[in-house]
């Protein structure tokens, strides 16, 4: 494995979840330290201990995303710890409700917009302060292609990923400028708890079958691993990337392709 990230430092939220931990563990692989953002009891310690084990250093920020305050808090315990943030993975996210859009609870709307799109907007507000002290950054906004494309049964879910498609140019096009690159991917199903849930949500009785038929319905004939997903997250953050800003990504067997 290359060590394309040594001496660098990254913040990832979302970090106990699927994609979230396999790129803390992929980053710390090339050399990076890692600080671990996520909701209280989310099982952060497992994430640093697989960063721990690659050989580099970990940082576990219980925060939630949607709320100022705790965002800010990350930020500071990067700096603090680490002296400031080089890349920054914006990517937790939650599924909300899968259902009729006439049923959709409004509350849930409200939970998944606090979380998916004022979640990523406060990282981005108060991270690229700290990477502006560096003069240069990498930023990855989690999408998804239900940012891409509509998606009726998850509503809420499908607005927040446009928007975090939208953030993502206006970004680009304000920081760039000032050495700061953000890109967006957006996975297709991936092997996580989320499609699990997602899963559980459209057949509650046999969730094993939507599975089947969502792999099958992709072109590679399976869902992607997170591993993938953060071999991509690895190469937008890196040098060899540096032309790269402003892009939205898909990573998704070729499921757009259609
Ligand atoms: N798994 C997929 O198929 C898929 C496809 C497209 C996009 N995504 C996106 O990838 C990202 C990661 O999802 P995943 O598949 O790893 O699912 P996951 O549920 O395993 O991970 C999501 C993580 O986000 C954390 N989180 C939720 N709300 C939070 C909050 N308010 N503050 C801090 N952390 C919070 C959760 O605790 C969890 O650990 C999400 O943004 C998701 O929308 C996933």
């Amino acid at each position: 494995m290359e060590r394309r990230f040594e001496g660098k430092t990254i913040v990832i939220t979302g970090a106990a979840g699927g994609i979230g931990r396999s790129t803390a563990e992929r980053f710390a692989q090339e050399g990076a330290s890692v600080v671990a953002v996520d909701l209280p009891g989310s099982g952060l310690e497992d994430t640093v201990a697989l960063v721990e084990a690659a050989g580099a250093s970990a940082l576990a920020v219980p925060a939630d995303v949607s709320r100022s305050s705790d965002v800010e808090r990350y930020v500071q315990a990067a700096r603090a710890r680490f002296g400031g943030i080089d890349c920054f993975f914006n990517n937790a996210g939650i599924e909300g409700w899968i259902g009729p859009t006439t049923q959709y609870p409004e509350e849930m709307f409200d939970k998944v917009i606090a979380v998916n799109l004022k979640g990523v907007f406060l990282g981005i507000k108060h991270v690229v302060p700290a990477m502006l002290e560096r003069g240069s950054g990498a930023i990855v906004n989690t999408a998804s292609i239900a940012g891409l494309t509509g998606t009726p049964s998850i509503f809420a879910y499908g607005a927040s990923k446009h928007a975090v498609v939208g953030m993502t140019k206006s970004a680009a096009l304000e920081f760039g400028p000032l050495g700061i690159r953000t890109n967006a991917i957006c996975p297709s199903p991936i092997e996580t708890r989320m499609m699990r849930a997602l899963e559980r949500g459209i057949n509650p009785d046999e969730p094993e079958q939507v599975h089947q038929q969502m792999a099958a319905g992709n072109p590679m004939g399976r869902y992607g691993e997170p591993g993938e997903v953060a071999a991509l997250v690895a190469f937008l953050c890196s040098s060899e990337a540096s032309y790269l800003n402003g892009g939205i990504y898909p990573i998704d067997g070729g499921r757009m392709a259609r």
